[in-house]
C-alpha cells in the first residue's frame, strides 16, 4: 500500500476502523493522525494505534496529503469552514464520509477549487466488510483517485460511480442495507422460536445462514435469481415459502421502501448543505 500522510478530522467509530484497517493493510503508522476535541478519544487513539493525536483541524489540514472528514454531518459544515484557509494553502485531497453532505456543498465551504472525494463506507466497516461507494470531482488527480481508494479498501469493497445523484440511491441500497437485512435476520429468529426452536438454536442458525448465502453468492458467477431457483425445487418447502412472500407483496414494499429512503437522502442533502 503506498504511504502519504493522512489526517483524519473527528476520531470517532469510522476513523477507528478505518485506522484499523490501514494498518493491517501495512500502511505506515507515522503518516496517520487525528484531530478529535475529545481527550479521552484522543488517548484511546494514540494507545490503540500508536499514532499522532491532537485537537487542532486546521495544524492537521496543513500538512495531510489527504484529509479525511469523518465528523458527523451536523458539524461539517462549521469543521470545514474552520479550516478553509489551511486547505487554499495547502491543497490536500479531502475525502469526506459524511452521509448525505453534498460535494458542492463541502466545496463552496471550504473557499472553492478542492480535489473532493465523497465516500459512502456502511456499518460493516467497522468489521472490516464495508461496501463503500465512491465518486470524485473534477479536480481529483489519477494518483488522488488511486489514494482514495486505498484508504476505503483498507476496510472492504470500494467501488466508482460516475456521477453524485446516484449517492443518493447507494445511501437507500447499502447505506441503510445492513438495517433491512438486519429486520429480515431478526424476523426469521423471531419466528422460527415462535415454531419450536430455542433462542440459542434459531439465532446461530439464521446468522450462519445469512453469512453463507451471501458468500455463496460473493464466489459464484451465478446471478441471485438463478442461484435462488436451484435451491427451490418444484413442489419443496422453499417454493412454498416464496410463494407467501411474494404473493404477499414482498418485491413492493422493497421498492416502497429504498425509494422512501433515497427521497429522505435527497432531502437531508438539501437541508444540510443550506447556506
Ligand atoms: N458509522 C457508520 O457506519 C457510517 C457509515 C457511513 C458514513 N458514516 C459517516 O461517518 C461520519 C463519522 O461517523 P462516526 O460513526 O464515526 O461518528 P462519531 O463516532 O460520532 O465520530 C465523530 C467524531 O467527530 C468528533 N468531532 C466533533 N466535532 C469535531 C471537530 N470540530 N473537529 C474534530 N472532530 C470533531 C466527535 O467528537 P465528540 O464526540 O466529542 O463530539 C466524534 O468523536 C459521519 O458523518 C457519518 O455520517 C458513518
Amino acid at each position: 500500500m503506498q504511504n502519504f500522510n493522512i489526517g483524519f478530522i473527528g476520531g470517532g467509530n469510522m476513523t477507528r476502523s478505518l485506522i484499523g484497517g490501514l494498518i493491517a493493510n501495512g500502511f505506515k503508522r507515522d503518516k496517520i493522525s487525528v484531530a478529535e476535541p475529545d481527550e479521552q478519544k484522543r488517548t484511546r487513539l494514540a494507545t490503540d494505534f500508536g499514532i499522532h493525536t491532537l485537537d487542532s483541524s486546521q495544524q492537521i489540514a496543513a500538512t495531510a496529503d489527504v484529509l479525511l472528514l469523518a465528523v458527523k454531518p451536523q458539524v461539517m459544515k462549521q469543521v470545514t469552514k474552520n479550516m478553509a484557509s489551511a486547505v487554499q494553502q495547502h491543497q490536500p485531497l479531502i475525502i469526506s464520509i459524511a452521509a448525505g453532505i453534498r460535494e458542492s456543498d463541502i466545496n463552496r465551504w471550504l473557499g472553492g477549487n478542492c480535489a473532493i472525494v465523497r465516500a459512502m463506507p456502511n456499518t460493516p466497516a467497522l468489521v472490516e466488510c464495508s461496501a463503500t461507494a465512491l465518486y470524485a470531482n473534477s479536480q481529483v488527480r489519477e494518483q488522488q483517485r488511486e489514494q482514495a481508494e486505498s484508504v476505503l479498501r483498507a476496510v472492504g469493497l470500494a467501488l466508482w460511480l460516475d456521477s453524485e445523484g446516484q449517492m443518493d440511491t447507494v445511501t437507500a441500497l447499502s447505506g441503510s442495507g445492513p438495517a433491512y437485512f438486519l429486520l429480515i435476520m431478526e424476523i426469521m429468529q423471531q419466528t422460527a422460536v415462535t415454531l419450536g426452536l430455542d433462542d440459542k438454536t434459531a439465532r446461530l442458525l439464521t446468522l450462519q445462514t445469512a453469512f453463507g448465502t451471501a458468500k455463496m453468492a460473493l464466489e459464484s458467477n451465478e446471478d441471485a435469481t438463478t442461484l435462488r431457483r436451484r435451491v427451490t425445487s418444484p413442489g419443496g418447502t422453499t417454493e412454498q415459502a416464496i410463494k407467501v412472500l411474494e404473493d404477499g407483496g414482498l418485491w413492493e414494499l422493497f421498492h416502497q421502501a429504498l425509494s422512501a429512503a433515497r427521497t429522505r437522502s435527497e432531502e437531508l442533502a438539501k437541508q444540510l448543505g443550506e447556506k
